[in-house]
């Protein structure tokens, strides 16, 4: 069970039970404390130790973890507990040297308790369209087809064991295809190299650089951001390896077989950038399989997004847990009634109109069936990414 704060009414403790898998919607207006709340459930979980924990950080704000949130003691000390720095590893999709801008910046970080891994995805782990996307290809068109082919070629030809520049050789061997179309496709892959985002040497499993034992967080702040920019094509990847790797694993634990992964909670803020409604995204689709099939392998999903309505609905209507802070436009407020179900027709709204501030939020939870107003208890390391 995960304690997550106090019922503003009763004044009892609010639990959420995550001894199975679950889907979490949290929504709120700007600054309504989203991220926060999406903190005290990834420290809750964190106690348990039960399953992998993953944060995909697209703001970079979640590192502070590694802190005590010694600008909240007080808060912290009234509900019983001790600020407290937890464990944390942030994994950078290339160098952070590079991608933070310097060796001090990197330095100071560690200097806080940051572990800094390099993530690093296997090029044949990359679908054709995930490539067809990094390079902004249609996959009808001269370019997308060369690629398309270039990669099942490579796939027939090594398995899993081939890089960029086997994918380059392919191209350079199709008889199809014109010099053009070629020499614009090489110097993409060539520019892929120095992106400093792929393995080229072995095939390494992407699912062993996360550790059960801390919390992983993949800081995608410094990638470029965008339906076409590699941060979707990263958690695409990910999470597809994931999904396979779990699911596995589930066939051995059911046949008494010995597992190594552990279950996985997925903690994504500012979804919407990756699984957007009414719009494609290289991501989208491995998360609806994760909320709609990853309940029996033991994956769970929590997405914080400022409007409801932005997230895909195929994702929104999965949820079974919904935990609103304040929302203002009417629009979003329509996109979570209608997830609503019978039990809480009517509550969830005037509850929503009823938040005062900061912290507070209005928990709809399937597995209770109740809707309550919820006091969200303080963080116990220290909060990212408040303005200055
Ligand atoms: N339960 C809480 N207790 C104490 N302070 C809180 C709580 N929730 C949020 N805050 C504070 O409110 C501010 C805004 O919180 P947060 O950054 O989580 O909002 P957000 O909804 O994620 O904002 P954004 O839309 O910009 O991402 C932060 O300074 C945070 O420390
Ligand atoms: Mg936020």
């Amino acid at each position: 069970m995960l304690h997550i704060g106090r019922n503003l009414d009763s004044e009892e403790d609010v639990y959420i039970n995550a001894n199975k898998s679950r889907a979490v919607l949290i929504c709120g207006k700007r600054g309504s404390g989203k991220s926060y709340t999406m903190g005290v459930l990834v420290e809750e979980l964190f106690k348990t130790r039960k399953a992998i924990i993953l944060i995909i950080d697209p703001m970079g704000i979640y590192h502070t973890m590694s802190l005590p949130n010694v600008e909240q003691e007080r808060q912290v000390w009234e509900w019983g507990a001790n600020p407290e720095g937890l464990p944390v590893k942030v994994l950078v999709p290339g160098d952070p040297v590079h991608r933070y801008g310097g060796e001090r910046i990197v330095a100071e970080m560690e200097r806080r308790g940051v572990r800094f891994e390099q993530l690093k995805l296997n090029p044949s782990d990359v679908s054709p369209e995930g490539w067809c996307d990094s390079f902004q290809l249609n996959i009808n068109e001269p370019m997308g087809i060369a690629i398309t082919k270039a990669v099942i070629k490579c796939q027939q030809k090594y398995g899993r064991d081939f890089f960029i520049s086997q994918i380059i050789e392919r191209i350079e061997f199709d008889t199809r295809a014109s010099d053009t179309t070629k020499d614009a496709l090489i110097n993409r892959l060539e520019m892929a190299m120095t992106w400093d985002m792929f393995e080229n040497s072995a095939y390494r499993e992407v699912w062993e650089t996360l550790d059960p034992n801390t919390i992983n967080i993949l800081d995608l702040s410094t990638l470029d951001s965008g339906r076409y920019g590699r941060r979707p094509l990263v958690v695409s990847v990910l999470c597809r390896d994931l999904f396979v790797k779990r699911s596995i694993a589930r066939r051995k634990e059911e046949l008494g077989l010995e597992a190594e992964m552990p279950k996985v909670w997925l903690f994504i803020d500012e979804a919407h950038q990756f699984i957007p409604s009414g719009k494609s995204s290289l991501s989208k689709e491995v998360l609806i399989q994760w909320v709609k099939e990853g309940r029996q392998p033991g994956l769970s999903l929590v997405v914080a997004s400022q409007q409801p309505s932005a997230i895909d609905v195929e994702v929104l209507s999965q949820c079974d847990v919904i935990l609103s802070h304040a929302l203002t436009t009417a629009e979003d407020k329509v996109a979570l009634n209608r997830l609503t179900k019978d039990y809480m027709a009517g509550e969830l709204k005037t509850y929503i109109n009823k938040i005062a501030r900061t912290g507070q939020a209005v928990l709809v939870d399937d597995d209770t069936e109740n809707t309550s107003m919820v006091q969200i208890k303080p963080r116990k390391s220290k909060p990212g990414g408040s303005e200055f």
